[in-house]
């Protein structure tokens, strides 16, 4: 497995790929690797010749109150982990090579981020379209894996792509859950153990919508009260917001249907978590 951290080298290699007609797929990450990494990764195997992922924690998507600084970070744990995947390079670039001194380009896309968590980090997708497009066009990948637990940042990519014409496949992979339900993210770690219990609260909220679904019921606003009241019930609970909405548009709306989108950002202690559940899926749940 290679180690690249310049971008020059790093398009040098795609372009020398692509030349040899090899079909690139990419996992953009930020490190701090667990089961849903994994699974990306693995999803790029199946359908690439060359796997590239970056590790990258991305300071233009954080906020100054944010957790940029504590961000969990292990690079060597993660390189093992994605050699054992195998995983062909991993670009690793320094903050100069991704932002030097005069950077001052943005690509954002607009109205799909007013809502849900643009809301509540205005900065957020901004910086992640950015450093997407950017890692697109050093990486060069036909490819390009994403999880559907941070459903708006996949919506946003996919918005980006077909706006800006770039020629790239885009995947979406199922949310990848601990066998308690917890959805799996880098920022679980925070957690300690009595929060670590009340993190379920966004797991087990979700399994009750799906049930009030299953039963008939569609009153969007009558599944939001369920649903917050059953956070609530959780001790170090603090909710962001609890919307159901159009999954093209992220539009509130007042009938719950197959395909509707239930989505959540909850702070347990000091530490935010997201999940979501669009209504006649799977719910891969205990
Ligand atoms: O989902 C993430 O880990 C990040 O937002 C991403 C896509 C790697 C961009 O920094």
């Amino acid at each position: 497995m290679k180690i690249i951290r310049t971008t020059a080298e790093m398009q040098a290699f795609s372009n020398a790929q692509r030349e040899a007609q090899k079909h690139i797929a990419f996992v953009p990450t930020m490190g701090y690797f667990h089961d849903g990494h994994l699974e990306l990764m693995r999803a790029g195997k199946r359908c690439a010749d060359i796997l590239v992922i970056s590790i990258f924690v991305n300071p233009t998507q954080f906020s100054p109150n944010e957790d940029l600084q504590a961000y969990p970070r292990d690079f060597d744990r993660d390189c093992t982990l994605a050699q054992e995947v195998g995983v062909d390079v991993v670009f690793a670039p320094e903050n100069d090579a991704m932002y030097p001194n005069g950077f001052q380009t943005f690509v954002a896309v607009e109205k799909l981020t007013q809502n849900l968590c643009g809301r509540y980090r205005p900065q957020h997708f901004r910086g992640v379209t950015t450093v997407c497009a950017k890692l697109f066009n050093i990486i060069k990948p036909h490819t390009v894996i994403f999880g559907k637990k941070d459903y708006q940042q996949l919506a946003a990519i996919s918005r980006m792509l077909t706006d800006l014409n770039m020629d790239i496949e885009l995947v979406g992979m199922p949310i990848v859950r601990e066998a308690n339900g917890l959805a799996m993210s880098s920022r679980n770690t925070y957690l300690n153990a009595t929060e670590r219990k009340s993190a379920l609260a966004l797991s087990h909220s979700l399994r009750e919508a799906r049930s009030f679904f299953l039963r008939g019921e569609n009153n969007a606003q009558e599944c939001i009260m369920l649903v917050r009241s059953i956070i609530d019930g959780y001790s170090h609970t603090a909710i962001d917001y609890i919307q159901i909405c159009e999954t093209k548009n992220f539009t509130d709306i007042a009938t719950i249907t197959q395909g509707s989108l239930l989505a959540l950002a909850v702070k347990v202690g000091k530490t935010r978590l997201i999940d979501n559940y669009v209504f006649g899926e799977e719910l891969n749940l205990p």
